[in-house]
């Protein structure tokens, strides 16, 4: 697997803020660059679940307006290594799925997609639908991974930054991306 660099990450307005920090912190710990994009449900979930915005965030390289268009994620010719979309609302879910390029988040997944890098999208949503699923399909024949925000219980977590470090932590093994510290079944 080629080393991950550069990555775009796209934050979405579901519920699973919580993963966001850590994920960033992982990545900054391995100089992965983040250019980063967040909706406008996404800003008012973060602000709603953690009080935060977006500065008071891990820093990041860079971060776009969602409907800035000129921005280098939205064209194939901008050299990323991977998109993650964190956490994926199943309305992101669909417009992709769709082929719809209505923001910027729909566009750089559209691209990414179509240059034929990883696309991870951890879509949260539950219970599921017919057109949650299909959707879901859609983008798994088209590339995607689909990653839904589960957390895992076997490693014992005692705290809630226990249970998002461990989601962050395998969202980065997908990626490649080392994680020194992380509890892992049998070691
Ligand atoms: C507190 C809160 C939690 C939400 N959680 C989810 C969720 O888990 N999954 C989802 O698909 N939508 C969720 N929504 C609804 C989305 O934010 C809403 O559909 C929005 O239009 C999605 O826009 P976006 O995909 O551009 O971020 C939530 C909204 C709020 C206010």
């Amino acid at each position: 697997m080629k080393k991950v660099e550069h990555v775009i990450l796209a934050i979405t307005g579901a519920t699973g803020m919580v993963y966001v920090s850590p994920f960033l912190t992982m990545l900054k710990q391995n100089n992965v660059r983040v250019h980063a994009v967040i909706s406008e449900a996404g800003r008012k979930v973060l602000k709603l679940e953690l009080g935060k915005d977006i500065s008071d965030l891990p820093t990041v390289e860079r971060w776009f307006d969602i409907d800035d268009f000129t921005a280098p994620v939205a064209s194939g010719s901008s050299l990323y290594d991977a998109m993650i979309v964190l956490p994926c609302t199943v309305g992101t879910l669909g417009a992709i799925a769709a082929g719809y390029s209505g923001n910027l988040i729909h566009r750089a997944a559209d691209v990414t997609l179509k240059e034929r890098r990883p696309l991870i999208m951890a879509v949260r949503e539950t219970p599921l639908n017919r057109t949650h699923l299909q959707n879901m399909l859609a983008l798994t024949d088209a590339g995607a991974v689909i990653f839904p925000p589960m957390p895992s219980f076997y490693h014992k977590p005692e705290t809630l930054d226990d249970m998002a470090n461990h989601f962050a932590g395998r969202l980065c093994d997908h990626l490649g991306v080392q994680v020194s510290d992380m509890k892992r079944w049998g070691s």
